[in-house]
């Protein structure tokens, strides 16, 4: 969280620094003053995460919920940033106080795991395993997904968990009939306790993928600015295209998410400079997400980089996606109004 958002969010309450401060102590149960406040507020010193998280549900109280718009995070090329873009745009909308579900549809569960979750332990309160996504997309199953999601860290975001048992749904969705629409179907009313519903899928077009393209809205596409890279694209955009005419109208694509880019390397900038060229026509381009050691070193904290650090290289590139996303749940909203 920036000073700016904390500035915002005080003078929201008409609060002064010092009352805002006494507020805070009261919450929290701490001895901030007017000085702290002021070295938070012109980013001098960094936000206490406890004093982020309390922000960021103070803002979220204050928000309409639901229905939540859709995004999954695809590209069957591995490595790309898929599960690190995922976990840090749900943090940035989470931050600014959206309620937001966050499913890990993809077996490897780094997200789960980025989320600090380990799908494998018992569950600490009926010594069983704990149920996943899995469990939610056998056929026979009556899980709503709420009933599976795992509330993480003081933000307001809650995981479905997944796991290596998870691949074995992959054969039982393709011999369901409609398989594509189970996660679909699973999401049902959820969605309307939810803001924004964030899928993180698998590096193929898998059932899983098909299923995370039929239940989502928008979908963006993480491409890391590496050579060969950008040679998967128009596949991808292909089966998208492909959801949208037979099972998914309301599909949109949101954008290219550049990832992992080194300026200094020439490679890095000719792959970006291919991504305008190939498809900066048609398709929005966001701001390239820097290659940043946090990104790899967040990964199994059980936070994402833009919550350890609001000014860490690539938050301004995923706060502008979660703007997008904002947006575009905004004018969905509103169509739905005026129909
Ligand atoms: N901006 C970044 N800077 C540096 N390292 C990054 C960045 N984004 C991701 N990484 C690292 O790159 C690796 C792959 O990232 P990630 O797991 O997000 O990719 P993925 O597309 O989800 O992979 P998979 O296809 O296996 O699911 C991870 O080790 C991650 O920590
Ligand atoms: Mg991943």
């Amino acid at each position: 969280m920036h000073g700016d958002d904390v500035r915002t969010i005080r003078e929201e309450r008409g609060l002064s620094q010092t009352e805002f401060a006494s507020w805070l102590n009261q919450q929290l149960n701490r001895k901030y003053d007017k000085q702290k406040v002021s070295r938070w507020e012109n980013s001098s010193e960094r936000v206490p995460l406890a004093v982020v998280g309390l922000l960021a549900e103070s803002r979220r109280q204050s928000r309409p919920k639901g229905p939540a718009l859709v995004l999954a995070v695809a590209n069957q090329k591995g490595g790309v940033g898929k599960t690190v873009s995922a976990v840090n745009i749900a943090t940035v909308l989470a931050l600014q106080g959206y309620a937001v579900l966050f499913i890990d549809a993809d077996p490897q569960a780094n997200a789960t795991l980025h989320f600090g979750v380990n799908p494998y332990e018992p569950d600490a309160v009926t010594g069983k395993p704990r149920p996943t996504l899995f469990n939610a997309l056998k056929t026979e199953s009556s899980y709503d997904l709420d009933d599976l999601a795992i509330r993480v860290g003081e933000l307001n975001i809650r995981v479905v968990p997944s796991s290596i048992q998870l691949a074995e749904i992959e054969p039982d969705l393709m011999v369901q009939s409609g398989g594509e629409h189970a996660l679909k179907e699973r999401l049902g009313t959820c969605r309307n306790r939810y803001d924004f519903v964030i899928i993180d899928t698998p590096p193929n077009i898998g059932q899983l993928t098909k299923n995370a393209l039929t239940a989502a809205d928008v979908i963006i596409i993480p491409c890391q600015t590496a050579i060969f890279s950008v040679v998967g694209i128009d596949f991808l955009l292909r089966n998208v295209n492909l959801t949208k005419r037979r099972s998914n109208p309301r599909l949109a694509i949101l954008g290219i998410l550049p990832t992992k880019f080194n300026r200094r390397l020439k490679n890095d900038v000719a792959t970006l400079d291919d991504i305008h060229k190939g498809f900066g026509k048609h398709l929005r381009i966001f701001d390239p997400v820097p290659a940043a050691a946090i990104y790899d070193q967040t990964t199994a904290s059980g936070r994402a980089a833009v919550e350890i650090d609001a000014d860490a290289p690539g938050v301004a590139a995923y706060e502008e996606v979660a703007a997008a996303l904002i947006e575009e749940r905004s004018k969905r909203l509103e169509t739905v109004n005026v129909a």
